[in-house]
């Protein structure tokens, strides 16, 4: 399973390949990203500086003006949110805060019961969305609620585990809606809202799209296979062109219990990450998470889920034309005929990269009542070693694709995504989690976040054995988001001088996750793993703002211990930044919860809070600029 193809060339004759293309493409030029950042290298020493510090631009090659107008922040191991001099955080939503003021206040020993988990933020804030209303000083956030600390969500954390338990780990899942305000002196604050709202695992949910109602999709509870309770595991997000929030589950594999032996070599629960344990005791008390009770259950979850926040009372529906696997995030812009093109990555290591092309404009699509997202094709990428590439249909009858293969239909080929997209050729990469688009080129960029099990192979586009710090890539389509081929080039290799990284030492950084390209262009990068050592120690996650055109990159802000940064989005102005630090301190134990971080409370008696923070400026300008 996975395994490249056994004569894959060296690392050296790839990046001659690689940088024979650029030379042929530039001109003579040889624009190498080693070269971009400014980092000095045996290949690329003419005319480039290395990275100083503050304003480590190096000669860059864009003109205008620069996008970073910050100086670059130093490494962290501080328990608290570093960012440069001039920016302010507050700290907005932690967990165990209710969603309107009136709502249940948190207990900072945990004792809060699962009913009030339902009506407060959940735990392992991730991917999240700012919708502006009216009055544009107020919006909609939504916020993605990935995971639970269970030694810190209930007060004797996993002792004595109990169906209360459970049900209040499973309301610390989901999403939150809440309605946002600034006041006239640029706080912001919650606000009691007809919109205010929580998705959990027990919110009911409508399958829609071509696995709807097939029989691998049926359970005990819902013999029709059309309404699944919950969502789950909600990593990152994308908002839609008609206002919706996409949230996308990620690691499901871990609730689900198989029983005492794992699933066989080469079945598909063994594709899908099923193992003979389940970190989550959810199982113990509900039996639809016990899979010799209910083996289709899992089925249910691994998908893209539309949620409306303008419409409280609406029902999320599980786009299942958009694949099954394990979903980071989603972006969705339009095709060259209006249709909604979804790019998406499947997080595990040597899984793959997708998109999702609409079958019809969203506008004819919308007027008729259907989904954009309900009819289309996917396609899974393939990365030659060229540097051109090709989106691979996954399509019930291509060959490999067809009942003799083990696809009885389409819907099956969706349930089973990762099987199709091993049986056409995808290229395995070093984990993909989140994409973004560059809002003028259409450029699509995505994190390969690192893949420490590549020991045998590399291909092009992962280049690196044991890949401790990944790296980015950059898929050109040439303007037509709804092409079948396009070109790629590696963006940047993470990690230190060491690892041969093309980004400058005192930038160093690794395992990029969360990418996003603000309105005007500035690649925000947000870690979640193993970062360079700083004097033979361990570093904190941390977040950094690239300058795609001219060759800039500068860390911004550095989290508290054990967090990962993740979940990003703006108002409109851009002057207020919502950020989320997830799972700071996550070492705390009921006896010792503070063990290594009290952020962002810092009270001798609490324990540390998942939180999404707003980041601005003193003197109210735009964030980063
Ligand atoms: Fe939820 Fe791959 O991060
Ligand atoms: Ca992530
Ligand atoms: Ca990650």
């Amino acid at each position: 399973m996975n395994a490249d193809t056994p004569d894959t060339p060296s690392i050296s004759e790839l990046a001659e390949l690689r940088l024979s293309r650029r030379t042929a493409m530039a001109g003579g030029l040889a624009t190498a990203a080693a070269a971009f950042f400014g980092v000095t290298t045996p290949a690329t020493a003419a005319g480039a500086g290395t990275g100083t510090g503050a304003a480590a631009a190096g000669p860059g090659r864009g003109g205008g003006r620069p996008l970073l107008g910050f100086p670059a922040i130093a490494p962290s191991v501080a328990d608290e949110v570093m960012l440069p001099p001039g920016y302010r955080y507050d700290v907005l939503f932690p967990w165990g805060h209710p969603i309107v003021p009136s709502g249940p206040a948190f207990a900072e020993d945990a004792a809060n019961s699962a009913a009030d988990q339902a009506r407060q933020a959940g735990d392992h804030h991730d991917g999240m969305w700012f919708f502006p209303l009216r009055d544009r000083r107020s919006g909609l956030l939504c916020v993605n609620h990935e995971a639970t600390t269970e030694n810190l969500l209930h007060t004797d954390g996993r002792a004595a585990w109990s169906p209360e338990k459970t049900a209040k780990s499973q309301a610390a899942h989901g999403v939150s809606v809440i309605q946002v305000e600034q006041d006239r002196r640029g706080g912001w604050q919650l606000a009691e809202s007809r919109f205010a709202r929580r998705v959990t695992m027990t919110t009911p949910i409508e399958l829609t799209g071509p696995a709807a109602g097939h029989p691998l999709m049926r359970t005990g509870a819902d013999p029709d296979g059309v309404l699944v309770l919950g969502t789950l595991n909600n990593c990152a997000s994308g908002p839609t062109p008609w206002d919706t929030y996409l949230t996308c589950e990620e690691t499901i594999n871990k609730y689900f219990y198989y029983g005492e032996q794992p699933p066989p070599a080469g079945s598909v629960e063994e594709r899908y990450g099923i193992g003979s344990e389940s970190p989550y005791p959810w199982y113990t008390t509900d039996s639809r998470f016990d899979m010799r009770d209910e083996p289709n259950e899992y089925n249910r979850f691994g998908w893209v889920v539309e949620v409306d926040p303008f419409d409280p009372t609406s029902t999320p529906k599980k786009r299942t034309a958009l694949g099954r696997m394990e979903h980071e995030n989603a972006v969705v812009v339009r095709g060259r005929r209006g249709e909604a093109v979804v790019y998406m990555g499947d997080d595990t290591q040597f899984d793959y990269f997708y998109k999702f092309v609409g079958a019809e404009p969203i506008a004819k699509a919308r007027r008729a009542g259907r989904s954009p997202l309900d009819e289309g094709t996917l396609y899974v990428a393939r990365f030659d070693e060229d540097g051109s590439g090709r989106w691979l249909p996954l399509v019930h009858g291509e060959p490999g694709l067809t009942a003799a293969d083990g696809f009885a239909d389409q819907a099956q080929v969706l349930i089973h995504t990762r099987l199709a997209a091993d049986a056409v050729g995808a290229t395995p990469m070093d984990r993909p989690e989140w994409c973004t688009v560059q809002p003028h080129t259409g450029a699509v960029y995505f994190t390969c976040t690192n893949n420490t099990a590549r020991t045998e192979s590399v291909n092009a586009a992962n280049p690196r054995l044991n890949n401790r710090y990944g790296h980015i890539m950059k898929i050109d389509e040439n303007g037509d988001p709804s092409a079948v081929r396009f070109d790629w080039d590696i963006f940047l290799l993470a990690g230190d001088e060491a690892s041969g990284a093309t980004v400058p030492s005192d930038q160093a950084f690794g395992s990029p996750d969360g990418l996003w390209f603000d309105a005007v262009g500035r690649l925000w990068i947000l870690t979640d793993g193993a970062q360079p050592q700083v004097d033979g120690g361990d570093q904190n996650n941390q977040m950094l703002v690239a300058d795609t055109e001219r060759g800039d990159i500068r860390r911004f802000l550095v989290g508290p211990p054990r967090c990962e940064i993740t979940g990003i989005t703006a108002t409109p102005d851009g002057r207020s930044l919502f950020v989320n630090i997830q799972h700071p301190g996550d070492s705390g134990t009921p006896d010792n919860p503070r063990a290594s971080s009290s952020w962002p409370d810092f009270s001798p008696t609490g324990r540390p809070r998942s939180a999404t923070i707003v980041i601005t400026r003193e003197d109210g300008g735009v964030v980063g600029a």
